[in-house]
């Protein structure tokens, strides 16, 4: 490790304090910028730099890690999600790659509820009524919802994430089932009261409402596809705050204006900011802008991992939260 202080430069605008404590450890470049950087200005702070901190708006690719200077040592991703970055490639080019894992579990859970109560109660036809003053009163027949005690909730992908959301659900009074790779140990299960499902296909033909929170790897890209959507029962509902990828966004528009599914929640999306504009004008489809682990407490606890995955890594140790492909 050089005597000097390493050179880390910071692809978006963090939260003051981790800015702070950043700029006290290191030699910082910080950005000025709250929207991705041009893909030119990222490989220019690529060729000059020790450590990159970027963040899931920030495609860093094959080309753009072939091009990166042989200084680059550590990307320290801000974010748990790392499907932005080709880690494989950047394994082979001797850079270490970490991220922020855990700090974002509980706070996604939160928004997954909401987005499952959100659908399921019709706030966003609450909302619209509210605000386009065309509300009369209370009426014995008006928004309708349905219950979600009682509910089967399946969970895709019992992660960290997974299990919290788990958590939340059975204070809800939902019955909780899950298709994940690694089955859980039996003690998790018993502590959650989650029921294991070894057929995707077959949990969806059963459950309520489906909690998306398995991350995007090739092997998860459109696993939600139309075949699969089309198992799910007409009056269920889809809650994603994952990734997009892993629903075939075309296919559950095309399902939810066919009335096949009953309605969806979703934080995230196949295309990043193009959102399919068919989904907007939907009453039963709730969209949120990414927002799920967007709480001021755990922008500070992702910062405070960045800030030690560098400092364990300038002092010559692996970073606690390393990323291996
Ligand atoms: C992440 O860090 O991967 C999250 O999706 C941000 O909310």
């Amino acid at each position: 490790m050089p005597a000097t202080p390493l050179t880390v430069a910071v692809t978006r605008r963090l939260p003051e304090p981790v800015e702070t404590r950043l700029a006290e450890l290191f030699d910082v470049r910080l950005s000025e910028s709250d929207v991705p950087l041009a893909r030119s200005d990222l490989a220019a702070l690529m060729a000059d730099t020790d450590v990159l901190v970027p963040t899931l708006g920030d495609r860093i690719d094959a080309a753009l890690l072939s091009g990166a200077g042989e200084r680059l040592r550590l990307i320290a991703n801000y974010g748990a999600g790392v499907d932005h970055i080709d880690v494989a490639t950047a394994r082979t080019r001797g850079i270490t790659v970490s991220n922020t894992p855990g700090v974002l579990a509980e706070d996604t859970a939160d928004m997954a509820m909401a987005l499952i109560l959100g659908v399921t109660r019709r706030l966003k036809e609450g909302v619209t009524l509210m605000q386009s003053d065309a509300w009369q009163g209370w009426s014995p027949m008006a928004l309708m919802g349905h219950r979600v005690g009682g509910m089967r909730l399946g969970i895709l992908g019992m992660g960290q994430t997974g299990r919290a959301v788990a958590r939340r659900a059975t204070a809800f009074g939902m019955s909780v089932h899950y298709h994940t790779r690694r089955r859980l140990r039996p003690e998790t299960e018993e502590e959650l009261g989650a029921r294991f499902w070894e057929s995707l296909d077959q949990m969806l033909a059963r459950i309520d409402v489906l909690s998306v929170n398995v991350p995007h790897t090739p092997a998860t890209f459109h696993l939600l596809n139309a075949r699969r959507l089309k198992l799910m029962k007409p009056t269920a509902f889809v809650v994603n705050t994952s990734r997009g990828e892993v629903i075939d966004e075309n296919a559950l528009t095309r399902a939810l204006r066919a009335g096949e599914l009953a309605g969806a929640g979703l934080d995230v999306f196949e295309h990043g900011t193009s959102v399919n504009p068919r989904l907007k004008d939907l009453p039963n489809v709730l969209l949120l802008p990414h927002m799920g682990s967007a709480t001021e407490e755990g922008r500070l606890e992702m910062g405070e991992k960045v800030l030690i995955n560098i400092k364990t890594f300038a002092d010559g140790h692996r970073p606690p939260d390393l990323v291996v492909p």
